[in-house]
Parts: structure tokens; C-alpha cells; sequence
């Protein structure tokens, strides 16, 4: 079978009419039918520029760690995002009782340890007594490993002292509502450990939220971190708030799954990369989402498989 991968550079500058249509042809078999494919991305517009990689680059983000290989949020999941070449590790922020800022996805304990509770409810030292491994390996029996129970759940400043500054961390401030005072907490440790820079070219983090709030808030502690804004309904507010967006942020995030429903997702990824705006959908797993995603003009993707994103972006470079 002829190659299915074609480089954006040889989309961009026209390939062979007849190689063209075998190339969407076969596109669609693989997509199984998705209505939106092949779509020729235009060159990126200015501002893509503020972000520590070359601008050619897609951006690989180990969402939550390598997550689908090793429980959520560990030093584990970290430790194989790298290891599996993603770019960026993703951390979600939680914020204990007393003011410690920890990884972790829910504002529960309940679904990634062994324990129940609020996380704004629990010291850290209550944190730390819990197993953060098990469950996954209860629920994921052909990834388990002995050495995945008992992990605990890792403080952001141990994330930053274990993987240190020539790693990159692409930071979400999570129910920035119930923790007052997390931005500022989080911009004192990027300080003290040295990670913002004076600008994105020189940062060492990303900083995302759904929250348009929190991501202001973050801008005026510190204007020179990149922010990303995350988007769970594209498909509801389509392209109304990317000018708004461009004012403070370098890109957005939003819902892959929720692009796919939209009549126009090519179109609105285009909009978005018109607009300056980098664009990072979550959560990207598939091979099938992975080439529509690279299709459709994207900058970057969360997955929970780095080495599967690192290969199709290799194939498609070729
Ligand atoms: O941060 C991108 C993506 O992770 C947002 O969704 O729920 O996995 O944090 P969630
Ligand atoms: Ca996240």
C-alpha cells in the first residue's frame, strides 16, 4: 500500500493531483468515514513564535504523564512522558487544606487513590498516606506493575525538584474557584524554581485553565507566562471568543472529541491558526484522531500516548 502520510510542506506546495485524491481516499478508509479531512492548513499567523520549540513543531503533551502506560499524575506517568518523548508533561493542579499544590485531576481523591475526601478538605499530610497506583493497576491489568502500588501523590514542587528545569510542564490551574490564592502560589514556585522566562521563546511552562479567570489572573502576576486557554464546547461557541482569547493567551485547548461533531472542524481549526493562536486539542489517542488532527493544521495534542503521537509525527514528516 502506498504511503499514507504526506509532510505538511508537500500539502502546503501542492502535491500531484492524481497522489492527491489516492491520499484522501485513502484518508477516509482510515478515518472510517469522519466528513472533514485532508484539509490544507494555511501557514501559520504571527504569535506562533512564543513558545520554547520551533514553530514548525507540533507539540507532544503527555496528558496527565504517559497515562494510558502508568496511573494518572505519579512521578511514574512523568517519568515515562519523557522517556516516551512527549514535549510537554501536563500536571493538573489541586490545592490542599493548607495551601500545598499537588497533581491531581479531581477536586476528590476518590477515583486516583485509595481514599475519599475533598483535596481542599485534606492536608498534605493525609494526601501523602494515600495509594495513588493501585487503582490502576485494578483497572488496567495489561499495563499493571508491582512497583505502581503505593505510588504516592506527588506535590508540585517534587515534580519541579525531580525533573528540574530542562524539562517542560504544561500547567493547568484546576477549580481556580475553590482554591483562592493558587495563581499566586504557583507563580511563586515557577519563580523559585527559576521556569518562567522573560518570555515564551524562554518559558519553561505553559499555563492552561478553562477558567477565563484564572488565566487573567495569572497575567497579572506574571505577564511573560504563555497561557492557553482550554475549551470544552468549540462546537457551542465556535469562533465568537478568539479575538478576546488572542488578548491574553498564545492558544487554546479545546475538546478534539467536540471538533469531530462540529459541521466545520477544519474550518475552525483554520480560523483559530488565522487568529495567531496555537491550537492543542485534548485528548487525542487514536492513530485515526492523531492523522486528522495533523490534517486539520494543529500546533500540538494532549494524549495519554506520547510515543504513539512521536511516531505519527515522524511518518507524517517523513
Ligand atoms: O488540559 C487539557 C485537558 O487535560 C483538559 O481536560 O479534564 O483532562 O484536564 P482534563
Ligand atoms: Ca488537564
Amino acid at each position: 500500500m502506498e504511503n499514507l502520510f504526506f509532510s505538511r510542506k508537500q500539502i502546503r506546495e501542492g502535491m500531484d493531483m492524481k497522489k492527491f485524491v489516492t491520499y484522501l481516499a485513502m484518508s477516509a478508509a482510515v478515518m472510517g468515514g469522519a466528513s472533514q479531512i485532508g484539509t490544507v492548513q494555511a501557514d501559520a499567523a504571527e504569535g506562533e513564535a512564543d513558545l520554547p520549540f520551533p514553530d514548525e513543531r507540533m507539540l507532544n503533551i503527555s496528558h496527565r504523564g504517559a497515562s494510558g502506560y502508568a496511573p494518572e499524575h505519579t512521578i511514574a506517568a512523568y517519568e515515562l512522558g519523557v522517556e516516551k518523548k512527549g514535549d510537554y508533561i501536563e500536571v493538573d493542579l489541586q490545592m490542599t487544606k493548607d495551601g500545598e499544590l499537588i497533581a491531581m485531576h479531581d477536586e476528590t481523591v476518590d477515583r486516583t487513590t485509595d481514599g475519599t475526601g475533598r483535596v481542599g478538605e485534606m492536608t498534605l499530610e493525609e494526601i501523602k498516606q494515600l495509594d495513588a497506583g493501585t487503582w490502576f493497576n485494578e483497572q488496567n491489568p495489561e499495563m499493571a506493575k508491582p512497583e505502581y502500588a503505593g505510588l504516592e501523590v506527588p506535590t508540585l514542587r517534587e515534580i519541579f525538584e525531580h525533573f528540574g528545569k530542562s524539562k517542560h510542564y504544561y500547567i493547568e490551574t484546576k477549580s481556580p474557584d475553590v482554591y483562592p490564592g493558587m495563581e499566586e502560589k504557583l507563580n511563586e514556585l515557577l519563580e523559585e524554581y527559576k521556569l518562567t522566562g522573560v518570555n515564551g521563546r524562554s518559558s519553561n511552562v505553559i499555563i492552561q485553565s478553562f477558567s477565563q479567570e484564572s488565566l487573567l489572573k495569572m497575567n497579572e502576576i506574571n505577564p511573560d507566562l504563555p497561557l492557553v486557554q482550554l475549551i470544552s464546547r468549540p462546537d457551542q461557541e465556535g469562533t465568537s471568543r478568539l479575538d478576546e482569547i488572542a488578548e491574553y493567551a498564545i492558544g487554546v485547548g479545546p475538546s478534539f472529541s467536540r471538533i469531530k461533531q462540529m459541521e466545520g472542524g477544519a474550518d475552525y481549526i483554520s480560523k483559530v491558526r488565522e487568529k495567531g493562536l496555537l491550537i492543542h486539542p485534548y485528548t487525542v489517542n487514536t492513530e485515526e484522531d492523531m492523522l486528522l488532527a495533523m490534517q486539520w493544521g494543529i500546533t500540538g495534542v494532549f494524549t495519554n500516548y506520547p510515543d504513539r503521537f512521536r511516531q505519527m509525527l515522524k511518518d507524517y514528516n517523513h
